[in-house]
């Protein structure tokens, strides 16, 4: 790194926030109505101090991980981020090339704004594939037999999008389903020369999925857009995770849960993993922030079901933290995107490099050589202090704040 490299998650947002026109940072940053869930997705990681032990050697450090029989260098994962060629011109090609160079896995968004045949050549690994279901099971079908012959391996159904949040950010600035420049949102692209020449020597931003299910069914991409509305589906239930289980002979996961009953419906219906997530904030206002929800969701589902968690993961103590209170991986959204807009093609694969080394510091700086090594006797909730014994005779004390 030379001098004037971002040493951190917060100096590429800054960066970011610096070269790309509001509209599109808002756009990324944005929560639902007063943002309360996605600042609290990142206060939630405040709320606990580390307890390190000294004298332990921690020389030979690994926080690989295994997911579904793969191994990965790190418990971080790119999460899937629509039309992410907004804030740059690789978009989810440099999420997927970055994930590989890095040893780790990238998810794709259904809105994803690159070709998911493009995604799957460019990355030597299997990726995995985000899914909205159709309203209409047969493009869903269709749709799931292109994913699976490209070689995506686990598929991720997102389930916290009934209906679209309230972001109100997007509705001042003029996105509702299609984005309206006024003379204020043009002027702010011309300030901004470094981002306007990529999005402009590039092609048009597209939902690409649409094109290549147009290609696959003989539809009309117009029409397909329209159906495309209908991937945010209100009439949605539990039989819709029943018919994707026999769909998807692969991993399944649900990304969405925040609830202990829900992440043990899905665990009875034989899902695989689910991911603790809120949307980062951009659905539900006051929703649990997910460092809050994952104890009880691990408590319910113990070992039977892989949980991963989303939402506000900015540092590697983050990610420490989260692995102690039972994540076995987490996975960044935001953070990505920051690395892409501030570095171009390469930022998403120096975000992942900037985790792996906070946790590495982290892991040797806490006394736990490896993730593995790391459980609840790391963390002490912040502003509660130890008052005596509880009376067990075992040693264990009792907190209060
Ligand atoms: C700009 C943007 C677009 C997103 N698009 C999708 C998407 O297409 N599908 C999806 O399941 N989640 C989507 N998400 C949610 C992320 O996958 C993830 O849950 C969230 O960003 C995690 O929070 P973080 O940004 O604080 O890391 C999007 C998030 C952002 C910020």
């Amino acid at each position: 790194m030379t001098r004037r490299d971002p040493v951190s998650i917060g100096d590429l947002r800054d960066r970011a926030r610096r070269r790309l026109p509001r509209v599109v940072f808002d756009f990324v940053e944005g929560g639902a109505e007063t943002e309360h869930t996605a600042r609290a997705n990142l206060d939630a990681f405040t709320a606990w101090n580390l307890i390190p032990n000294v004298l332990v050697d921690v020389s030979h450090r690994s926080q690989q991980v295994e997911l579904f029989g793969r191994r990965l260098s790190t418990p971080v994962l790119l999460a899937p981020v629509g039309i992410a060629r907004i804030a740059g011109s690789r978009g989810e090609l440099a999420a997927a090339e970055g994930a590989v160079h890095t040893g780790t896995v990238s998810v794709l968004s259904t809105s994803s704004s690159v070709p998911y045949e493009a995604v799957a050549q460019a990355a030597d690994e299997p990726q995995w594939f985000q899914l909205y279901p159709w309203g209409d099971r047969s493009l869903t079908s269709t749709l799931l037999r292109m994913a699976r012959a490209a070689g995506f391996e686990a598929l991720v159904v997102t389930v916290d999008v009934p209906i679209m949040g309230g972001r109100e950010r997007d509705l001042r600035n003029g996105i509702t389903s299609s984005f309206r420049p006024t003379p204020r949102t043009c002027l702010d692209m011309l300030r901004r020369p470094r981002w306007l020449v990529d999005y402009l020597r590039h092609e048009r931003i597209v939902p690409a999925v649409l094109s290549e299910l147009s290609a696959a069914t003989g539809r009309h991409t117009p029409m397909l857009a329209a159906r495309g509305q209908s991937m945010i589906n209100p009439s949605h239930t539990w039989d819709e995770v029943d018919w994707l289980r026999d769909q998807w002979p692969g991993p399944l996961l649900l990304k969405g849960i925040l609830s202990p009953e829900d992440a043990g419906r899905a665990a009875r219906r034989g899902v695989d993993g689910v991911v603790v997530s809120n949307h980062g904030g951009r659905q539900l206002d006051f929703a649990l922030a997910t460092l809050d929800a994952l104890p009880e969701i691990r408590a319910t589902v113990g070992d039977r079901v892989t949980v991963l968690l989303d939402g506000g993961v900015r540092r590697g103590t983050d990610v420490v933290k989260a692995l102690a209170l039972g994540a076995d991986a987490v996975l960044i959204g935001r953070p990505w995107i920051y690395g892409l807009a501030a570095l171009g093609g390469d930022g998403p694969a120096a975000v992942v490099d900037l985790f792996k080394a906070e946790i590495d510091r982290a892991l040797a700086l806490v006394g736990r050589p490896s993730t593995g090594d790391l459980d609840l006797t790391v963390l002490r909730a912040a502003g509660t202090r130890a008052v005596g014994a509880d009376g067990s005779g075992r040693g264990a004390v009792v907190y209060r704040r």
